[in-house]
């Protein structure tokens, strides 16, 4: 008589669903989320696409998608959605944490369902450049060059897309592409011709630390793991014949035993005509470019923030959009240099609603995704923008600094991909 409830307590702990397995579980969220950069060759030091690789670093993959720095995504929440957020959801991570205490392989012969793609990716490649001459890279364990780039076209056309080629994966850390117009072209063909090595130094942008200053706009920005970028909603930049093109490679050489010869292309898709010119205007204060941007040592936590209606500014940066209705935010790029702490925009309306476009309270100068909008936000005449950066300047030996192109300097900027 006493023997029935144990029976059923047995078999109800056989119905139990088991814990996760990697092959039915765990495979399919590292091949979605992980494998673009961790596998053989990719840009992170270790691969993860094999039970074998998984189960020998179980706990530190645990570690870090609880913490969320894996995969990279920094924007932290906010009032818009994001295209293409490969952040992982509670149950992904839940599932994680509990196979990571017993990490059990499963049946190879029935594999979990595959997650769906994030979409990006270029639709078809127009045409390739490549650098002009390869390159090793010198500097270590991060080496910032830029490459000159004849744009190839004789006739305008739209950038649609644009995809990266690395001539050496493991070591491309962040590809960042800029328009120089005609006018002023000389300059980077003649710091690329001051040496015999192919391209010039350049920390924080096409100029390195080199005095002159002239308008240059973004292209845009590439980095690993992301298959290329489709403007959104069938928009595109506009490239005039004659154009030459800077490309600053971030190498980063921390995980490759030794450093090798680079030649990396560039992949565009191209249009004649678009639903949406776009381009990058930038949001900042002009003060502090100036020198007004002063970040005293020993200090932990300085904010600089700038509030205004920004088209005056981009009318005199010569944007190629016509602002006077206002202007779309389609994504947004941030920039800070390493003492970078967090990053903040937001738009505010005339109607005092303040929208949080993009917080990134975790700042890591080696992540700078672009975040595109799910659905662009108007910018319209009577709002304005702020833009606020803190900085952390509290390192041992650290030194008051400003605003400037070096390392050992910063900047604070918002990219706002924006459209008509
Ligand atoms: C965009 C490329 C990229 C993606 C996607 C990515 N990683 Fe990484 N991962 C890296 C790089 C580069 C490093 C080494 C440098 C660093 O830590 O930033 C790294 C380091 C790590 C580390 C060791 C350092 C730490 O923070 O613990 C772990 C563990 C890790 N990744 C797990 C994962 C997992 C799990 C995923 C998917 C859920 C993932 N990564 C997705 C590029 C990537």
């Amino acid at each position: 008589m006493r023997l029935l409830p144990l029976v059923v307590l047995v078999t109800a702990a056989a119905c139990q669903p088991a814990g996760p397995s990697y092959h039915q579980d765990i495979k399919p969220i590292l091949d979605a989320r992980c494998a673009n950069c961790h596998v053989a060759g990719g840009i992170a030091p270790f691969a993860l696409d094999t039970f074998a690789a998984a189960e020998g670093k179980a706990a530190v993959i645990a570690d870090a998608v609880a913490s969320g720095r894996m995969p990279p995504w920094k924007a932290g929440p906010s009032d818009v959605t994001y295209l293409r957020n490969p952040s992982l959801s509670d149950e992904q991570k839940a599932s994680i944490a509990a196979w990571a205490k017993s990490p059990v392989e499963g049946d190879k012969t029935k594999p979990g369902a595959a997650l769906p793609s994030l979409g990006g990716g270029v639709e078809r490649v127009d045409r390739t450049v490549q650098m002009p001459a390869a390159y090793t890279p010198r500097i270590t364990p991060d080496d910032y060059r830029c490459f000159v780039l004849e744009w190839p076209e004789t006739a305008t056309k739209y950038i649609t897309g644009v995809n990266a080629r690395p001539g050496v994966a493991s070591q491309a850390h962040h590809i960042a592409l800029y328009i120089v117009e005609p006018a002023d072209a000389m300059y980077p063909r003649m710091w690329d011709a001051e040496d015999a090595t192919p391209g010039y130094e350049c920390f924080g942008g096409p100029f390195g630390s080199r005095p002159q200053q002239f308008p240059v706009n973004l292209l845009t920005a590439w980095i690993p793991g992301y298959q290329g970028t489709t403007f959104p909603r069938g928009g595109g930049i506009r490239i005039e014949p004659g154009t030459t093109v800077v490309m600053q490679m971030h190498y980063n050489v921390q995980n490759v035993a030794q450093p090798q010869e680079d030649l990396t292309s560039m992949e565009f898709t191209l249009a004649d005509t678009v639903q949406r010119r776009m381009a990058y205007q930038p949001m900042l204060d002009v003060a502090w470019v100036a020198g007004q941007m002063k970040i005293p040592a020993a200090n932990p936590d300085v904010l600089h923030q700038y509030v205004a209606d920004p088209r005056q500014f981009f009318e005199l940066l010569g944007s190629p959009l016509d602002n006077t209705n206002g202007f779309n935010i389609e994504a947004v790029m941030f920039h800070m240099h390493t003492l970078g702490k967090h990053g903040e925009l937001w738009l505010e309306k005339a109607d005092r609603r303040r929208i949080r476009i993009l917080d990134i309270p975790a700042w890591d100068f080696h992540w700078q995704n672009e975040y595109q909008l799910a659905e662009p936000v108007r910018f319209e005449p009577g709002d304005k923008l702020r833009v606020k950066c803190t900085f952390a300047n509290d390192k041992a030996g650290a030194v008051e600094t400003n605003w400037g192109e070096n390392s050992d300097e910063e900047m604070c900027v918002a990219n706002i991909l924006s459209s008509e």
